[in-house]
């Protein structure tokens, strides 16, 4: 990704660069990350770039990699696919896949709704969109992560039986983002109860951000489960 500013349409919460890279970081963005990333244009296929795993999970915006990286380590046979703008989360990303010798992770610095577009249909098995940057002003909601559009893409590259993971903690995004997946007609939200939503599922892990409770509600976390074709 370069550093020219995104069209309006497409512009970033808050800065895509942070506090200067550790040399040790930059070392790894030099030297590393190219390794792991992929190409800026044509197809994006995860089983091509995680062959060999059979399940592929995708996590957009994976901020300071917590979640990412503690999901690689436990499940040492899923390939995983992160993608996040902000430099200092892909270093950290790095960091920790170096530091847990991850051989099953792939990242890239890169505004997630340009590479969803290019994967194929049915190509992950999970999908993570955890505590998306909020644009809490009515007239910024367009910049909302979860639109009608991306909500369609998340449902086309998910896997018939694939599981799509929302989480925030402000509660104008939940308001706006529930309703937008309950109406993909290819996704059922999974929650039975209000403990569903509301009590962070076993297999969650908590980020740095999420504990920093910058949002105005407990977090609510909503699963959807991409129906058979
Ligand atoms: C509020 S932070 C949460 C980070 C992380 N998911 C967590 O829970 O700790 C939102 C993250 O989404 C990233 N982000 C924003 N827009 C994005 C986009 N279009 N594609 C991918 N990541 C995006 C931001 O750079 C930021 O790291």
């Amino acid at each position: 990704m370069s550093d020219a500013p995104h069209p309006q349409s497409r512009r970033l919460y808050g800065r895509a660069k942070g506090h200067p890279l550790s040399a040790r970081q930059q070392q790894l963005v030099d030297t590393m990350l190219p390794g792991l990333s992929w190409a800026d244009e044509g197809a994006l296929d995860p089983r091509a770039l995680l062959a060999g795993f059979d399940t592929h999970v995708l996590e957009i915006g994976f901020g300071a990699s917590e979640h990412l990286i503690g999901q690689a380590a436990r499940a040492s046979d899923t390939g995983f696919i992160g993608i996040e703008p902000f430099l200092n989360g892909v270093a950290k990303a790095l960091t920790g896949i170096e530091e847990h010798g991850l051989s099953n992770v792939r990242v890239k610095r890169a505004d997630a709704r340009d590479e969803i577009e290019r994967m194929p249909d049915a190509s992950f098995d999970r999908v993570f969109l955890l505590f998306p940057d909020p644009w809490p002003k009515k007239r910024h909601a367009f910049r909302r992560f979860v639109q009608e559009d991306t909500a369609a893409q998340l449902a086309r590259i998910l896997k018939p039986g694939g599981t799509l993971r929302v989480a925030t903690d402000v509660r104008v995004y939940a308001d706006w983002a529930l309703p937008l997946l309950l109406d993909v007609p290819e996704f059922s939200w999974t929650a039975s109860g209000a403990d569903d939503w509301r009590v962070a599922p076993t297999d969650h892990i908590t980020t740095r951000y999420q504990s920093k409770h910058l949002g105005d509600i407990e977090p609510v976390f909503m699963d959807f489960e991409r129906k058979a074709a």
